[in-house]
């Protein structure tokens, strides 16, 4: 195993009803601002539930956040809260508006120009607290400290980490799930499972607890994934599903192991040039990835096939073609589509996705930095 620090400082308040520990969980005299996306809140009764729990507070709210947070947007947060002096976020959304919140609360106390939180990963000393009401699982950024913020004039999709933006508490309600469409279901359980398998499927280092935690939750979640998408789904699939995906990137399964991640960064490419949600980036890559990286990732490509799908692997490569096909397959299983021509995009991707890893440093991705500028237009071309 290799060494590591462990630190996750968020409170959670995991059931229903949790909503109403907001109240005490926010300092008394805290100045807060409520920041959250396009509406669905007002729709589903988490805004009246939060307001109620904010009676006794000074409360204010931003609103707007869009999908993959962009920088013009949240800059537009930064200049009310400095204009009205509001000292804690309350993010009530998905991983856009806790994404988002988090580069508002290290952009309000950041002296020089935020972008280069981003652009040149600038150190952040303090933001402003954040709390937050989750109400679509499937990030984790509810419980850990990195963001991912889009500039929509340079399409630009770039990812910042620091301690200083790790949310102090996060309710996880699974009744908020109830009003989520089809498409955000199925993304949630995509993106949590995808997390996992970027810190599980690299290499050995016998790290038995963090092999076991997340061969559990992919098992999890390829057992209550098809049951959250289907007709009658019930609180438990919601549950099981909810803290699945805040388990799969809290820190906990990548304490000690390396770590892959480049399906993620060929994702937010995809996302950045051709507008696709997240998760569905990662269900496009992760099968292409896994077949160009069979033999660097051999063994725990084996020990995924036997212990999470339950493959017989005397023969080898027949089990790691199978596990890779029954991975597609899954995601087929939550309605996920998995090529690109499937959003009706075609071989330009190639280049333009290339270029765009090239003009951001990508040139050496994996956990063995393997993946190279060429293997990744090889991956692209193959995702088509
Ligand atoms: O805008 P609102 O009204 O909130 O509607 C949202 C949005 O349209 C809707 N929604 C959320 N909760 C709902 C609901 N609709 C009905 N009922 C509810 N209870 O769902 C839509 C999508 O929301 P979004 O927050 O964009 O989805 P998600 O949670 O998948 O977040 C995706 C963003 O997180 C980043 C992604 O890159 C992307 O920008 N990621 C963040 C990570 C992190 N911070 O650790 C890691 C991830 O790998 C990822 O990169
Ligand atoms: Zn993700």
């Amino acid at each position: 195993m290799l060494n590591f620090n462990f630190y996750n400082p968020t409170e959670i308040f995991f059931g229903e009803n949790q909503i109403a520990e907001i109240t005490k969980a926010i300092p008394k005299n805290a100045k807060v601002i409520v920041v959250y996306g396009g509406g669905s809140i007002k729709k589903n009764g988490i805004y009246d539930q939060v307001s109620q729990a904010l009676r006794d507070f000074t409360w204010g709210e931003f609103a707007g956040i869009e999908p993959n947070p962009t920088y013009q947007t949240c800059m537009k947060a930064v200049a009310k809260i400095k204009q009205e002096g509001f000292d804690y976020i309350l993010a009530v959304g998905g991983g856009s508006v806790i994404d988002g919140s988090k580069f508002i609360a290290a952009a309000a106390n950041f002296s020089g120009e935020p972008w280069d939180i981003l652009s040149k990963g600038a150190e952040i000393s303090s933001a402003l607290p954040i709390g937050v009401v989750l109400t679509l699982p499937a990030t984790g950024s509810e419980s850990n400290s990195f963001s991912v913020v889009s500039n929509s004039e340079t399409h630009d999709k770039l990812p910042f980490a620091s301690i200083e933006v790790q949310p102090k508490f996060a309710v996880l309600d699974p009744q908020v799930m109830k009003t989520l469409p089809q498409r955000q279901l199925t993304n949630g359980v995509v993106d949590a499972f995808v997390h996992t398998m970027e810190q599980y499927l690299t290499y050995s280092v016998d790290a038995k607890v963090q092999d076991r935690f997340a061969e559990g939750l992919l098992m999890t979640l390829m057992e209550e994934g098809p049951k959250l998408v289907s007709e009658s789904v019930d609180y438990k699939v919601r549950a099981n599903v909810m803290w699945s995906a805040t388990m799969a990137l809290n820190g906990l399964i990548g304490a000690g192991v390396p770590q892959d991640w480049a399906t993620h960064m060929i994702g937010h490419e995809i996302t950045a040039v051709y507008g696709l949600d997240h998760a569905q980036t990662l269900a496009i890559i992760l099968p292409r990835m896994m077949a160009e990286q069979k033999e660097t990732k051999r063994d725990k490509l084996l020990q995924y096939a036997e212990r999470v799908l339950g493959l017989d692997i005397a023969d080898e490569d027949s089990a790691i073609a199978t596990a890779i096909e029954l991975t597609e397959q899954f995601f087929h299983s939550v309605n996920m589509k998995t090529r690109l021509a499937d959003y009706d995009i075609g071989e330009d991707a190639v280049n333009k996705i290339t270029e765009q890893l090239e003009r951001h440093g990508m040139t050496a991705l994996g956990e063995h930095q393997a993946v190279t500028l060429e293997k990744s237009r090889n991956i692209i071309r193959a995702s088509i």
